[in-house]
């Protein structure tokens, strides 16, 4: 199903050009005639929804482009957008971002959540696209500037045993990489975090979404926590002391095996350990840090700058790794990393393939911006249809990330293209313990 709403306002109709004039085109004088929600998924893909945002003004030719992509929600913020939130920005100047982010973060009043705030994030962006365009600058430079050229990136790799995950590294190492995500199948599991899954729960997964049911997948952490430092231990015999690589452990384990396995991890000296509890477990934080060196990272859930807060203030983390997508766009992000900055604490925004090439642009202009810059997770391998939707995408060359320098965000939308690509139901799995407990990601 595409979705399309235009609002249309008593002052939506772009002057003529015969009309324009100086003043006329003054950015006191922009405003916003319309708001349009395109959800697509041009692969047709399980995590393959994009949820976009146009934002229309009444300056011939100046639009802005954001992300509003929330996977497992992509419907409900696309109606967040059409019917709660796009009202609130017709007539208005798309330049005040700021208070625009106020205004739509308070009108729904009860706030917050990752649909309400996705649907923020996708406004946002596209504020700041608009900023760009008019200024002639790349939304960098209204950041304050490019505080080094190229970011420092990596990528993941996932094998049912250590072999595989050795191999995945050497190619990425090959292709020069200086970080690399490792992930390694748990012993028993048919499933898990970015590995692989067997044959029986590719079908299974495969099943479910022919009946558009969430796949089931079953999660012991005990096996996963006793082989994970086994992993370790391997890479650095094999691969030796140079690669960087860091673990996601996405909140499967329990507060206490979180604690074990920081300090268990320690002699292989991580990048980082990221998502080792989740956000409803902060207070845990606490006991790890007093306890183990091992580099944590944490935020992709977060759905706002005050989420997580107090492990930057208390000094319990060491990257912040909101999702622009989720969190409220570029202007939480340079918030999120000047409030970190003076802890010493680094960015690492989060940068999966299931958010748009939008948000990646979003992430590179914040990353590309601000001292306290540490690693940007960037997607690959985008296919032809993705490459068709969208004009361009962040390069990356021997483990670094650049963007150009194009006006505003440097990324269109190719409408009828997007709309060629329906939403397709595709849900996560439902994850619950072999005694049928649900259990987290
Ligand atoms: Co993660």
């Amino acid at each position: 199903m595409n979705r399309r709403t235009f609002l249309q306002a008593a002052l939506a109709a772009p002057l003529p050009l015969a009309a324009q004039t100086a003043e006329s085109r003054a950015p006191r004088n922009i405003r916003i005639t319309g708001v349009e929600v395109i959800v697509t998924n041009p692969e047709q893909s399980p995590m393959g929804n994009y949820v976009l945002v146009k934002i229309v003004t009444n300056q011939p030719g100046l639009i802005g482009w954001g992300d509003a992509t929330c996977t497992g929600s992509d419907l409900a913020v696309a109606k967040m957008l059409e019917e709660h939130l796009a009202p609130g920005l017709i007539g208005q100047n798309p330049l005040q971002s700021e208070m625009l982010w106020k205004r739509i973060f308070y009108l729904p009043y009860y706030r917050s959540g990752s649909v309400h705030m996705s649907a923020v994030s996708g406004v946002d962006m596209a504020l700041w696209d608009i900023k760009g365009k008019v200024a002639g600058l790349p939304v960098y430079e209204l950041l304050g500037g490019k505080v080094r050229d190229s970011l420092l990136t990596y990528w993941s790799t996932g094998g049912r045993d250590f072999k595989q995950v050795e191999d995945g590294v050497r190619r990425f190492m090959s292709e020069g990489y200086k970080v690399v995500k490792v992930q390694v199948s748990a012993p028993g599991m048919e499933g898990g975090y970015a590995v692989p899954p067997t044959e029986k729960q590719r079908a299974a997964i495969q099943a479910a979404y022919e009946k558009g049911m969430p796949p089931d997948e079953v999660w012991e952490p005990e096996s996963y926590v006793r082989i994970l430092p086994r992993l370790f231990e391997h890479l650095r015999k094999t691969l030796g002391e140079d690669i960087g690589l860091l673990h996601d452990v996405h909140e499967r384990i329990t507060a206490n095996q979180a604690v074990a396995l920081a300090k268990t991890l320690e002699p292989y000296r991580l990048f980082f350990l990221e998502d080792l509890l989740p956000p409803e477990n902060l207070d845990t934080f606490r006991l790890i840090r007093q306890q183990a060196s091992t580099p944590l990272a944490m935020g992709e859930v977060y759905v706002g700058a005050w989420e997580g807060h107090s492990l930057v203030t208390e000094h319990l983390i060491d990257y912040v790794r909101h999702d622009l997508a989720h969190c409220g766009g570029i202007t939480t992000g340079k918030k999120v990393a000047i409030a970190a900055e003076p802890y010493g604490i680094l960015t690492a925004w989060h940068g999966p393939g299931n958010i748009s090439p939008i948000t990646h642009f979003a992430n590179c202009h914040v990353s590309l911006s601000v001292p306290n810059f540490g690693i940007q997770e960037e997607s690959r391998g985008w296919g032809p249809k993705v490459r068709e939707v969208f004009s361009d995408f962040p390069a990356v060359k021997d483990g670094y990330v650049t963007i150009g320098d194009k006006p505003g965000l440097g990324v269109e939308v190719n409408e009828s293209a997007a709309r060629k690509y329906p939403y397709v139901r595709r849900l996560r799995p439902a994850i619950r313990r072999q005694d049928g407990t649900p259990w987290p990601y």
